[in-house]
């Protein structure tokens, strides 16, 4: 990235390798599958978040860690050929990286198996530094969970907007959600606060995050704001070639309407069209869309209603 630019978004996080294969057919148990297609590239929820938001025009920063191995190799390869500023991307020696393996089948469901590696995160001593900079906002996954708290404990004594992507509900995460502002979490995790949405929104809102959405796949997703009210947008209809991570994309265009200042709803219609426009293809990333994409997409999907 080019010095004179200065990051608005910076993601602490998880970066990791996806293997994907596509596959017509599950192989039973000790039986075999073989694959229509291969593709080997970055992914990982802020990782992924972050390529989003550099493809939509924001400049961004990963903090996270890599194992000095190929895969650590190849994970920061993609994201310094997105645009992704790698200053802060550790490579810890000796230690393996994340990597997830994926199958894709003929209706775009994926089927993921991951490692975490043995890299973590860890926050930098320049953090305050570079967060009082000119970062506007701090997106997180929490799978890391101590420095996470500590870089969100950092981002709230300077009035960084704090963004959680949340998929699973881990012990000690009651000490991450009161530091942050947009929770942003998967249903598994929603259900496991309580399997009715509407009391799940309510319980997890009470940690005091400005708005909370669960993502709810092909349903869509679920919304609450800070006055209480909630609001449900439907999924856009795609033909989707693969799924994988429609959540991290998700974030990316969550996070650049949060940057534009627009309403909730605008902001997650916003999301919502990212991450439909990004099962196009096989990988998480492959088809995140520019922002000329999505805003032509939004104004057909606007005329095609009306
Ligand atoms: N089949 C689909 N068609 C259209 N949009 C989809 C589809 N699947 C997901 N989306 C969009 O992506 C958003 C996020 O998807 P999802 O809820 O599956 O994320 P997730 O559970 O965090 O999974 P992951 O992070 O692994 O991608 C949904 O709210 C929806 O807007
Ligand atoms: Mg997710």
């Amino acid at each position: 990235m080019p010095d004179t630019i200065n990051p608005q978004v910076i993601g602490f996080g998880q970066c990791c390798l996806d293997i994907l294969g596509q596959t017509s057919s599950y192989p039973e148990l000790d039986q075999k599958a073989e694959l229509n297609s291969l593709l080997v590239q970055g992914g990982g929820p802020v990782g992924t978040a972050l390529v989003t938001l550099s493809r939509l025009g924001v400049p961004v920063t990963m903090v996270g860690a890599v194992g000095d191995d190929e895969f650590g190799r190849q994970i920061r390869e993609g994201l310094l050929n997105e645009g992704v500023d790698c200053t802060y991307l550790a490579q810890s020696s000796g230690a393996s990286s994340q990597v997830a393996f994926i199958s894709v089948d003929d209706d775009g469901h994926r089927n993921i198996f991951w490692h975490r590696g043995t890299a973590s995160p860890v926050v930098p001593k320049s953090f305050q530094a570079i967060l009082s900079n000119s970062i506007r906002i701090l997106h997180l996954d929490g799978l890391h969970l101590e420095a996470t708290i500590a870089a969100a404990e950092m981002a709230r004594s300077l009035d960084v907007i704090t963004v959680l992507d949340a998929g699973t509900l881990r012990p000690g995460m009651e000490r991450l959600l009161p530091l942050i502002d947009h929770l942003v979490v998967s249903e598994k995790f929603a259900r496991q606060t309580n399997d009715d949405l509407e009391v799940a929104l309510k319980q997890l809102a009470d940690y005091g995050a400005q708005a909370i959405t669960i993502t709810l796949g092909k349903s869509g997703s679920l919304s609450r704001s800070t006055d209480g009210q909630t609001f449900s947008q439907p999924a856009f209809k795609v033909d989707a070639i693969d799924t994988t991570g429609c959540g991290d994309v998700f974030h990316g265009g969550y996070i650049f309407g949060l940057l534009q200042g627009w309403p909730l709803p605008q902001t997650v219609r916003f999301a919502s069209a990212c991450a439909a426009l990004k099962t196009r293809a096989l990988g998480g990333r492959t088809a995140i869309p520019a922002l000329q994409e999505v805003e032509n997409y939004l104004r057909d999907q606007t005329n095609e209603s009306t």
